[in-house]
């Protein structure tokens, strides 16, 4: 994996650019809407997601918005948009981020079905990993899926990811799962969880 360096656009800090193997993983631009809306609006994408349902043009617009504001409130951190390499075409999409009000950093990763079933998701969801433990500094991250959703978690079991059984995120009882940066130690906490202590566990 490589890393492109931080910059700015507009005064609004950007994320770098990543190159993988076979991806180009970039900061989103507003004049990718377009992109977005084919993803969240596909039923196939959207099963196991929030409500299991597509979701409305605005709401996507909005959801844009969140998006390329988050790295400006969160350094390094935010939604990667995918092509593969040699072509700009949109596969999808890659995050590192908060998960929902936790203080816990999560990967996230969305692909156009086109595009499943050939290790991308694997591949990206590791170069979240790499800028995690390696630029950002992070001593843990996490990943949750629901409970049915076995793909993404043979993702995330595939990226070194212990199965910690269930979390409760985004007022969800969600599959939880957690690796540490390699040398710290298993009970190290996510940066910030002290702060923002916002982290729980289902029984
Ligand atoms: C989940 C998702 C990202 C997986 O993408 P992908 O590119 O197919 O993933 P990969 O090819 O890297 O790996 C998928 C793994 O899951 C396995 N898998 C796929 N379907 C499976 C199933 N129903 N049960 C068990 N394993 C399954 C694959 O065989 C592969 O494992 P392997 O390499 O050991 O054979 C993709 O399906 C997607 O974008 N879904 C919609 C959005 C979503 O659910 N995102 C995750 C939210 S938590």
């Amino acid at each position: 994996m490589t890393a492109g360096r931080v910059g700015a656009v507009d005064g609004r800090a950007i994320l770098p650019t990543i190159r993988t193997a076979r991806l180009v993983l970039r900061a989103f631009v507003r004049g990718d809407l377009a992109d977005l809306v084919r993803l969240d609006t596909d039923p196939r994408v959207m099963t196991y997601i929030a409500d299991g349902r597509p979701q409305a043009p605005d709401v996507i617009a909005k959801a844009l918005d969140r998006v390329l504001r988050y790295p400006t409130l969160n350094a390094m951190l935010g939604v990667w948009r995918a092509s593969l390499r040699g072509s700009d075409a949109f596969i999808g999409w890659y995050s590192l981020k908060y998960a929902g009000r936790s203080t816990d950093i999560e990967i996230g990763y969305r692909l156009l079905p086109a595009a499943w079933g050939l290790g991308y998701a694997t591949e990206g969801a590791a170069a979240m990993r790499d800028h995690g433990f390696g630029p950002v500094g992070l001593s843990r991250i996490i990943g949750v899926t629901h409970p049915d959703n076995l793909a993404s978690q043979r993702v995330l079991a595939k990226i070194g990811m212990r199965d910690e059984g269930w979390g409760r995120y985004y007022d969800r009882r969600l599959r939880l799962f957690a690796v540490e940066r390699p040398g710290a130690s298993a009970s190290a906490p996510a940066r910030g969880t002290a702060e923002r202590g916002a982290r729980g566990r289902d029984a």
